[in-house]
């Protein structure tokens, strides 16, 4: 019998934690009613609408009011870029600041933004895929009106120190957007002690349901909504609320505050214990995550395309195929398999880029798969690598 497949791709999804499905269940039957109905069954969806949103808000050390929910990080992303930029611009501000190495769902709203008038710097990144500080301070302008920088990236799992950032941004008036899709819940963060204006996140990365997310818009910062219609959340966002998502988001954060720095502590050691199996018995590796400085629960490497050709395609095909679900951070388009910008913006070849593969830990990884991850590498690289001598 083949054995179950060994997931390390937390970072992509998580499978919902079974007391999420038990809190959602009765807000799809018995509580169904429309949140902003004033009749018993509106108002008992609106209480457990508005229960959710104080524990998000709690877990970010704000107050409920600040906390907007969405369809997830894509559009709490998209929402505060647009929104910002569009109300920006009335006090005569055009220049927005981004990386690299940012998620799509930042970037390609930025390139939607220059369509429309707005002007904006891509920074470099450095080799782990952070923003200098002084290279964010070279970039200000007049115009500056908005920065945008992620709080781990997404593929390689670097943090950046928010803080230093939204502090640079804040003693120029300027506004700070950080896309914590990947820390939420796992890098302990009171957003009100942090000069953050703005911050993404989503539900799905941490055992909680696709489909919901939350901006949190500090108080007085003022955006545009980007969806119109009723005047749902405080009017920011038209859309009858989704209630048993938001329910299913709160009970979410509450289990992932039931494992604390215990599970931090103990993904950081399979992270580890995955660097040492893989540094024993891989040639020409690229360590791509910097363990002193990124959120235990990812991992990254690439092959050295002149020491070790690894073709991308056949890396995933062969990975799947032994029984390791893995993410590389491609994106498959027009059947060609096009390198991660990431990838690209650290300062890889597109070959190498195309080796790469993203290892995410999460609450059911055992030590045990760890192990037999790092053999199946091994066995998949000895098969479909080829020495730089030989290319
Ligand atoms: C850093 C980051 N931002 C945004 C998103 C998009 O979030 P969602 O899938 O909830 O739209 C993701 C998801 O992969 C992400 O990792």
């Amino acid at each position: 019998m083949k054995s179950k497949p060994i997931y390390l791709d937390y970072s992509a999804t998580t499978p919902v934690d079974p007391a999420v499905v038990e809190a959602m269940g009765p807000y799809f039957t018995g509580f169904f009613g429309n949140a902003s109905s004033v009749h018993a069954h509106g108002r008992k969806a609106k209480a457990a609408l508005e229960r959710s949103r104080e524990i998000i808000a709690t877990e970010l050390g704000v107050v409920p009011g600040e906390i907007f929910f969405t369809s997830g990080g894509t559009e709490s992303n998209n929402t505060a870029l647009t929104g910002a930029a569009q109300a920006m611009r009335k006090n005569g501000k055009s220049h927005i600041i981004t990386s690299k190495a940012e998620h799509h769902a930042v970037l390609e709203t930025c390139e939607y933004l220059e369509t429309i008038g707005f002007s904006v710097t891509y920074l470099d990144v450095n080799r782990y895929g952070g923003v200098e500080p002084d290279t964010l301070e070279w970039a200000f302008r007049e115009d500056t009106g908005l920065v945008s920088l992620m709080h781990a990236n997404n593929e390689l799992g670097t943090l950046h120190d928010i803080g230093l950032f939204g502090d640079l941004c804040r003693h120029r008036g300027i506004l700070f957007h950080s896309d914590a899709v990947q820390t939420f819940t796992k890098i302990p963060m009171q957003t009100h002690s942090f000069p953050v204006d703005l911050l993404s996140v989503s539900a799905h990365k941490i055992y909680g349901p696709k489909g919901i997310g939350a901006l949190y818009v500090r108080n007085g910062v003022e955006i545009e909504r980007i969806l119109h219609g009723g005047g749902q959340e405080r009017g920011r966002r038209g859309g009858t609320e989704n209630v048993p998502l938001a329910v299913g988001f709160a009970e979410a954060v509450k289990g992932m505050q039931q494992g604390g720095e215990q599970e931090r502590m103990r993904i950081r050691m399979l992270r580890d214990k995955m660097i040492e199996g893989l540094k024993e018995s891989c040639h020409g590796i690229h360590m791509n995550t910097d363990p002193d400085n990124s959120i235990e629960s990812i991992l990254n490497i690439s092959f050295d395309d002149t020491i070790m050709s690894v073709d991308g395609e056949a890396l995933l095909m062969s990975l799947d195929g032994a029984g390791l679900c893995v993410s590389n951070g491609s994106a498959c388009t027009s059947g060609s398999l096009e390198p991660s910008h990431v990838q690209l913006a650290i300062g890889h070849t597109p070959a190498t880029a195309r080796s790469a593969i993203r290892f995410s830990f999460g609450r059911y990884t055992t030590e045990e798969e760890i192990g037999l991850a790092v053999d199946i590498v091994v066995k998949v690289i000895a098969k479909i690598g080829r020495p730089a001598e030989n290319v």
